[in-house]
């Protein structure tokens, strides 16, 4: 855990403390995360853009219209890019922008366009921070699911003394580093599958799918941020499991079957994200088939269901992903009902998308409302899915909330 690899876009506003900035970046950077930084022009006037690039590593963006950005959209590109979007110093001027919804420079704009946490470390004069103004505006934008991180209180720069001294920069990874451990499923069990499974016709060939896993590893790093001891029932992948998930490599849909019966019994949450072959050949050969006939037959037999299986034992809550070519939001539905399960992610997949891909969107389909999550990245899009199952399950297990209470 931690932030290993987490993309912060760092917005840098124009006050003194912008000089603690660049200590900031390179404490970020130090615990493994990268780094990419936002300047608003009157943050120019307090510490270099030259400074920001040599402590990041990355060039600095300073301007929204700017055609050497790529597409000319670098503030859509940064927008989805960010795992987190941490402003510091926050000036009462960049606060009140964000408040207004005013898109007039890169950094205000790509805070309005993205999906990830928007933290703010304010900075000012204790007269400044206190105004009503900038206090209402600090409510709407708390209100609004903002972060709000500090200010911390003592002297200041203009010579007074009281709140509206961004907090330092230990104390900002501090709350970077809680943004990816929200604590939403502390003490809870979650299984995840992942990958494809490997179905062998003889010792060499195979049924196998193009389920690259990265969907699935995202969930289960997700899952371990949020709190949750995590196994991870894997098939054939290339990656390396997230760190403190507890990993069990199988291969065929029947090994994953049980890998996943013997793991459930004391879970509280179960996510099918494996794409799991339905059918598998009714015995494998022993020695490489030879190529001595024409044709070939090869009759498959189906498959155990895992998530019907898990979904019928009623102690877990259970989430199935469906990945289809066509008629998503029907099929997705179909699976919901026939399987019992508890939320259902749908993805397309087929020509680039879903599997190998990077990026995935989804759409959350339970007996209730709909949600469509946009395309992002999958650790981004992992995130927001472990949020949303964590609300409906609590939502439905009260009575496990208050025994986890009691422990
Ligand atoms: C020397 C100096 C220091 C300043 N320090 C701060 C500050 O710490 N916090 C703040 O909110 N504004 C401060 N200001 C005012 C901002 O620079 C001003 O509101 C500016 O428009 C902010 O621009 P930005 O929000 O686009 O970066 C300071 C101004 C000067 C001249």
């Amino acid at each position: 855990m931690g932030i290993s690899n987490k993309h912060i876009v760092l917005g840098v506003s124009g006050g003194i403390a912008a000089y603690k900035s660049a200590d900031l970046v390179r404490r970020l950077r130090e615990h493994g995360a990268q780094v990419k930084v936002v300047m608003t022009a009157n943050a120019e006037q307090f510490i270099t853009a030259l400074t920001m690039q040599a402590v990041s590593g990355q060039p600095v963006h300073l301007s929204l219209l700017d055609p050497a950005a790529e597409a000319g959209m670098g503030h859509i590109e940064l927008a989805r890019w960010a795992d987190v979007v941490l402003v510091a110093p926050a000036t009462a001027n960049f606060i009140a922008r964000l408040t207004h919804g005013s898109a007039d420079d890169l950094l205000n704009t790509l805070c309005l366009a993205t999906e990830a946490p928007v933290m703010l470390a304010p900075a000012m004069n204790q007269q400044m921070w206190q105004d009503p103004a900038t206090q209402e505006n600090i409510t709407t934008l708390k209100n609004r699911g903002v972060g709000i991180l500090g200010p911390g209180v003592g002297d200041q720069a203009c010579g007074e003394t009281g709140p509206g001294r961004m907090l330092e920069p230990a104390e900002l990874v501090d709350a970077v580093f809680a943004v990816f451990a929200s604590g939403a499923l502390e003490g809870d069990k979650v299984v995840v599958t992942a990958g494809p499974t490997w179905e062998a016709i003889d010792p060499v060939r195979g049924i196998t799918n193009l389920s690259s896993g990265k969907m699935g590893y995202a969930v289960a790093e997700a899952a371990s941020e949020a709190g949750a001891q995590v196994v991870l029932v894997s098939g054939p992948t290339c990656l390396a499991p997230p760190e403190n998930v507890r990993l069990v490599s199988v291969c065929s849909a029947q090994n994953m079957y049980d890998a996943v019966m013997s793991e459930v019994g004391d879970a509280q949450i179960f996510i099918a994200v494996a794409a799991v072959a339905d059918y598998r050949p009714v015995s494998a050969a022993q020695e490489k088939i030879k190529k001595h006939r024409d044709t070939l037959t090869i009759e498959l037999v189906k498959n155990p269901d895992i998530l019907s299986a898990v979904a019928q034992r009623d102690n877990c809550f259970t989430v199935g992903f469906a990945a289809e070519t066509s008629s998503i939001e029907k099929h997705a539905r179909e699976k919901l009902e026939k399987k019992g399960v508890d939320l259902i992610a749908a993805n397309k997949v087929g020509d680039g998308e879903g599997f190998t891909a990077d990026d995935n969107a989804l759409l959350l389909i339970d007996r209730g409302e709909m949600r469509s999550l946009p395309s992002m990245s999958k650790p981004q899009l992992a995130r927001i899915l472990i949020q949303e199952i964590s609300k409906r399950y609590h939502a439905k297990s009260p009575a496990q909330d208050s025994r986890r209470a009691h422990r």
